[in-house]
């Protein structure tokens, strides 16, 4: 199989082609979404969230992160594969954000890294871009700041925030990050930068003129039925599906049907 790469990416913009992209936390989902024919898998601090049950993504660990990513790496035959930076490893000191970086490098054979927000962490973008590191750019909603922001709600809809937004994503692209991830920002204003750039905008909640979209993979395959922002499109019931299994397989074992005759040794 031909890997994807971050030369592959900016190519498939450049064609008009777009980037479908999705999160994975573990090797049996990553290899699934892999094998599906997912350009670029990341494994983002969304793990927080979704695998620990955390209310944000801020108390997950670089060591956590880590472990994400070297099962994740083990799924994956094409998909690049890129992990978050974890909140409080990168910002404000360039030396750690490095090392951070590297340790995620290392340790888990992934692909590249992402970083949340511009100008401020220009320092830290630029130190890992110099040790070879393919960095990915994140604006608008970024969840690491969410006690900044105190909401989750859509980013950059008055002119300020909506110029700063623009000159990060210019400055992202000028530093060398191969991507920049668009989170929960106007649909025009994400159409508009996405045009203004070479490298790919990878959107989410940011409309269709983006290069590419991400979801979270347990969101769009429904398997959590309390998270239903408009962006968020269920490709499957999970729900449904697997508490009908649960509950097939408690009544089989109270009942005594499972497991029968041929199920024996
Ligand atoms: O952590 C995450 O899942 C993300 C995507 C939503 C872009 O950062
Ligand atoms: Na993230």
């Amino acid at each position: 199989v031909k890997r994807v790469t971050t030369n592959v990416l900016r190519s498939m913009k450049s064609k008009g082609e777009k980037i479908a992209c999705l999160t994975a936390y573990d090797y049996s989902m990553a290899k699934l979404v892999d094998a599906a024919g997912i350009e670029l898998i990341l494994v983002g601090d969304s793990a927080s969230n979704v695998m620990a049950g955390h209310e944000t993504t801020l108390p997950i660990t670089l060591d956590q992160m880590i472990y994400h990513a070297q099962s994740v790496i083990r799924g994956v035959n094409r998909s690049l594969v890129v992990v978050d930076l974890p909140f409080g490893s990168y910002q404000g000191n360039s030396t750690q954000a490095l090392k951070s970086a590297i340790r995620i490098m290392k340790e888990s054979g992934a692909h590249a890294v992402k970083m949340e927000g511009g100008k401020e962490i220009e320092e830290s973008i630029i130190r890992v871009l110099s040790a070879g590191i393919p960095v990915m750019g994140h604006l608008g909603l970024t969840p690491q700041s969410i006690y900044k922001f105190g909401t989750y709600t859509v980013r950059a809809k008055e002119d300020e925030e909506a110029d700063l937004l623009r000159s990060n994503a210019k400055l992202l692209e000028e530093l060398g990050c191969f991507g920049i991830v668009l989170e929960k920002i106007p649909s025009k204003l994400a159409a508009e930068v996405t045009a203004s750039l070479e490298i790919p905008t990878i959107g989410i909640g940011a409309g269709n003129g983006c290069d590419g979209q991400i979801l979270v993979v347990h969101d769009m395959l429904g398997i959590n039925k309390d998270f239903s922002p408009r962006f968020l499109r269920r490709y499957a019931d999970l729900y449904t599906e697997m508490t009908n299994a649960f509950t097939g397989y408690i009544n089989d074992v109270k009942s005594g049907d499972f497991p029968n005759e041929k199920e024996s040794y």
